[in-house]
Parts: C-alpha cells; sequence; structure tokens
C-alpha cells in the first residue's frame, strides 16, 4: 500500500524537541506526525478496504460527535517502541507479534484486520518522518502507539462500517518515572479486569477503562499499579493493570500465569520467556495463586517477583499490598535475575547484544 505525505509546517522547534528528549517520561508529549489509514466496509457491512494510507501532521481528529467508538468504544491499540543503535540506525522489536495481535484483537472487537506489512510500513513511514524525535538515552525509545476507532456516526449497537487505523509517536523513558526502582502493586478484590468470554485477551481500551477504578485504589493506597485476581475464586494472579508479571523462584525457575483468554498476551512477556529458556532457566506457565505468593516471599520460595510489557520493560516489584497486609519489602534491592533479564531485553533492543532470535526489525 502507498502512502502519500504531508509533512507538517508546524513542527515543534529544536528547542523544543531538545527540551522533551532531555526528559520524555512517558506518555506527555507527541511527535510532528501521524500516520492514518481508512476502511470503509462494501454492502455486506463486513468485508471492506483500506485505502488512503497517508503520513499527516500530528492534530486533533475531527470526528462526528455520533462515532461509535464514542458511545460503544469500539477500539483497540498496541504498544511498541522505536530504538536508536549507536551508528544512528532505528530499530523496532518484533513488530510483526504486534501486527498479529492487532488482529487478534480486531477480531473480537468486529473491527477490520490490517496486513501485517501494511501495519509495519506504516511504522516505518512514521518514523521517517519523525526521526529526529527517537531518544538515545539509556533506556529511553520512541514508543509507537497503533490503535483503531470506529468513526462511523451510528447509534444503533453493531460493528461500525467506517474505521480508522492511527499510529502516533511518543518518545518515553522510565514509565514509572524518575529512576527505576522496585514499585508497590495494590491488590483488587473489588474489580475484575475480565470475565471468561470477555476481551481479556484483546489490547482494547475497555480494558484499561474497567481497571482506572481499582488504579486510583492503588495510588491511594501508595502503589503504582494494581493487580488483578480471577475473577472467578479471587485467587489466581492475573495481570497488572497495564503489565504481565513473573516469579523468580529460588533456584532461579521462572513462575508468570497461564494465558486462560483473560491475560493479555504481552510480547514482552513471550520475549522474557524465551530468553530466560536459553538461559537454561525452567519457564512455568501456570497458575500461580495470592496464597502461593505470601508463602513463596514468606519463606523465600519466591526470590522476585517483576512486571514486564512494552511500556514497563521488566520492572522490579518490591511490596504486593493487600489490604493491611504487606507481602515483601518495599526497600530490597531490585532482584539480579531481574536485572539481568532487563539488561540483555534492552540490550537486544537498542542494539549492544547480538539479536540471535531476528527479533528486530529496521525501519
Ligand atoms: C504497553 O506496555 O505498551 C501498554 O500498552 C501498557 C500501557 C500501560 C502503556
Amino acid at each position: 500500500m502507498e502512502f502519500t505525505e504531508v509533512l507538517s509546517t508546524h513542527r515543534k522547534s529544536d528547542q523544543e524537541r531538545a527540551d522533551v528528549l532531555a526528559n520524555p517520561g512517558f506518555g506527555d508529549f507527541f511527535t510532528d506526525h501521524t500516520a492514518v489509514i481508512d476502511w470503509a466496509a462494501n454492502e455486506d457491512g463486513r468485508n471492506g478496504n483500506w485505502s488512503n494510507a497517508r503520513i499527516e501532521p500530528y492534530g486533533p481528529i475531527a470526528m462526528d460527535p455520533a462515532a461509535s467508538v464514542l458511545h460503544y468504544g469500539q477500539e483497540i491499540f498496541e504498544g511498541l517502541k522505536a530504538y536508536r543503535h549507536a551508528d544512528g540506525s532505528i530499530w523496532t522489536f518484533r513488530p510483526h507479534a504486534n501486527a498479529a495481535r492487532l488482529n487478534r484483537s480486531a477480531e473480537r472487537l468486529a473491527l477490520p484486520t490490517l496486513d501485517e506489512e501494511v501495519f509495519v510500513e506504516s511504522l516505518r513511514r512514521l518514523v521517517k518522518a519523525d526521526v529526529q524525535w527517537v531518544p538515545s538515552g539509556d533506556g529511553e525509545a520512541l514508543y509507537l502507539r497503533p490503535f483503531m476507532i470506529a468513526t462511523e456516526a451510528f447509534l444503533g449497537v453493531r460493528a461500525a462500517r467506517q474505521v480508522s487505523y492511527r499510529v502516533i509517536a511518543s518518545p518515553a523513558g522510565n514509565y514509572f518515572g524518575g529512576e527505576l526502582k522496585p514499585v508497590g502493586i495494590w491488590v483488587s478484590h473489588n474489580y475484575a479486569r475480565a470475565g471468561r468470554g470477555g476481551t481479556g485477551a484483546a489490547k482494547c481500551g475497555g480494558n484499561y477503562a474497567a481497571s482506572l477504578i481499582a488504579q486510583l485504589e492503588a495510588e491511594e493506597n501508595g502503589c503504582k499499579q494494581v493487580l488483578f485476581l480471577d475473577p472467578f475464586n479471587d485467587e489466581a494472579v492475573e495481570e497488572l493493570g497495564g503489565m504481565n508479571v513473573f516469579f523468580v523462584m529460588k533456584g532461579g525457575k521462572l513462575v508468570t500465569p497461564r494465558l486462560t483468554g483473560t491475560i493479555l498476551e504481552g510480547v514482552t512477556r513471550s520475549s522474557i520467556i524465551q530468553l530466560a529458556k536459553d538461559r537454561g532457566l525452567e519457564v512455568e506457565e501456570r497458575t500461580i495463586t495470592l496464597g502461593e505468593w505470601r508463602e513463596g516471599i514468606a519463606s523465600g520460595y519466591i526470590e522476585e517477583v517483576f512486571a514486564c510489557g512494552t511500556a514497563a520493560v521488566i520492572t522490579p516489584i518490591g511490596v504486593l499490598k493487600n489490604g493491611d497486609e504487606h507481602i515483601g519489602d518495599p526497600d530490597a534491592p531490585a532482584g539480579a535475575v531481574t536485572m539481568a533479564l532487563r539488561t540483555e531485553l534492552l540490550g537486544i533492543q537498542t542494539g549492544v547484544i547480538e539479536d540471535r532470535h531476528g527479533w528486530l526489525e529496521q525501519l
């Protein structure tokens, strides 16, 4: 698919960009351009065509107030990053995995799928237009946010017949701000994230909207993220508000909740599983309960816990707050296995460690 390009006449100045890149934080600043592709359904309302692929100046989206995304939340998104290597070249990490997940989410949300190569090309074209925005600091990257929204103006509840796919980009440092340090997690007992047959495995805005009240509860309790348990027994560990979770057991074995249909299949999660196996570590994808977390920390059987995701990379978890009960030590330093995996993953992404799995794609 050919992309047309209208470059911005209102680009941020070199000084403004330099100020942002000096301290990018996470998700607060956006580059000068956006990639867009439109979709319209055929007569049958189900199949259709993508057209008008373009790079255009970043700015507000003109949308009809009746657009169905605004009423019924028919939306999906992805998250991946562009990394600047020492020679100035720009690379992204496993973009086909994100493209495939976008299409799985699209199927669940009754949105159209997008050719994987077109997905990657949309990233390539946007990064080319905004290449000066790719940071080069330690642990920094250009966060890419592809998303798909239902734009048809129609209040009946059915799959929209007009859809827009877009990509925006935002320079990113540590998701939790400042230096990397272990974070506190709050257990949500009042709210579930997803249920059987629901959208838990899809990356859709609705899952995140449903998590926000629990996230507020976490913040009120001094925590950075919320942990959701399985909605059936309120006991099995599922995932955090925006990341997957791993446990490092005595002897080095890794445990992470198995994918049950209510958990998001993280690209970082699957990369960590591979990197751990490469190190000769055993990895178990299985049910792990809050009770096992409690007993494992108390007995020393669980040595480290960490969160992972594109935004979070690998972030150590210090303490789990379950009401008044505190499991773990908020002041304990990050664990050795956690940090070794983080260094290796970031090393591959930034081109300082050999990409032996062919995960990187040049943009
Ligand atoms: C990502 O890691 O890319 C996500 O979409 C999660 C969100 C917390 C930013």
